[in-house]
């Protein structure tokens, strides 16, 4: 995996994102990837907006260069017991083809599995993504089943957390009497 020359820093989302983040949803390439593709209007995205920020089913990361916005990460707990975060990602128009996805996933998951102790993360890419296909094998993830949502065919791909979660961990104290 090749590094980004860009650092992208990513927060929580907060209450001034709202617009922001429906600007975001509306843009036509990223409706044509989600499996509810129609146009979303203010009033609907303003409660959905509200339910998100209230829910601690899943988090909202937004990525910034240099203190600038430059897209947003969607994990959202899915399964059984609540530890698999099922991904979306969305880029800023004019913050595209500047291979900051990865960077942006990347830390964005770092921080959900911080901070929502997920221990996997799936992803529902829809069939003729290659970007998106792309940006997600790349970011460790692999192909686990095909699936249809809404009636789309998409295939699901998942990565354990376990690398992330240990890599904004401190090491384990050495101690003097192993035999490392
Ligand atoms: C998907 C998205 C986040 C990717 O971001 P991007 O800036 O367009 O893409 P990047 O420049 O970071 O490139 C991502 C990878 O796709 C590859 N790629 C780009 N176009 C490609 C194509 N037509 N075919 C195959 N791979 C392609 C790039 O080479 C890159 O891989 P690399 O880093 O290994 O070289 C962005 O296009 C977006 O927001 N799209 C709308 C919403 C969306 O589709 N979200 C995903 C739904 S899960």
């Amino acid at each position: 995996m090749t590094s980004s020359p860009v650092d992208v820093a990513v927060r929580r989302v907060g209450p001034g994102d709202r617009d922001l983040l429906l600007h975001w949803a509306n843009d036509p390439a990223t409706r044509a990837a989600s499996f509810h593709p129609g146009r979303i209007d203010p009033e609907t995205h303003d409660r959905w907006f509200a339910a998100r920020l209230a829910s601690a089913n899943g988090g909202i990361w937004i990525g910034e260069v240099d203190g600038w916005p430059i897209g947003q990460v969607r994990v959202t707990r899915v399964g059984i017991d609540g530890r698999r975060g099922e991904v979306s990602i969305s880029l800023a128009a004019e913050s595209r083809g500047r291979r900051l996805s990865r960077p942006l996933l990347l830390a964005a998951m770092t921080a959900a599995s911080r901070d929502l102790d997920v221990t996997s993360f799936v992803a529902a890419v829809r069939h003729g993504k290659a970007p998106s296909r792309a940006l997600f094998l790349a970011a460790g993830f692999s192909d686990e089943s095909a699936d249809v949502r809404n009636g789309v065919a998409c295939t699901i791909l998942v990565r354990i957390a376990d690398p992330l979660r240990r890599s904004t961990q401190a090491p384990p104290a050495r101690t003097t009497s192993g035999s490392e």
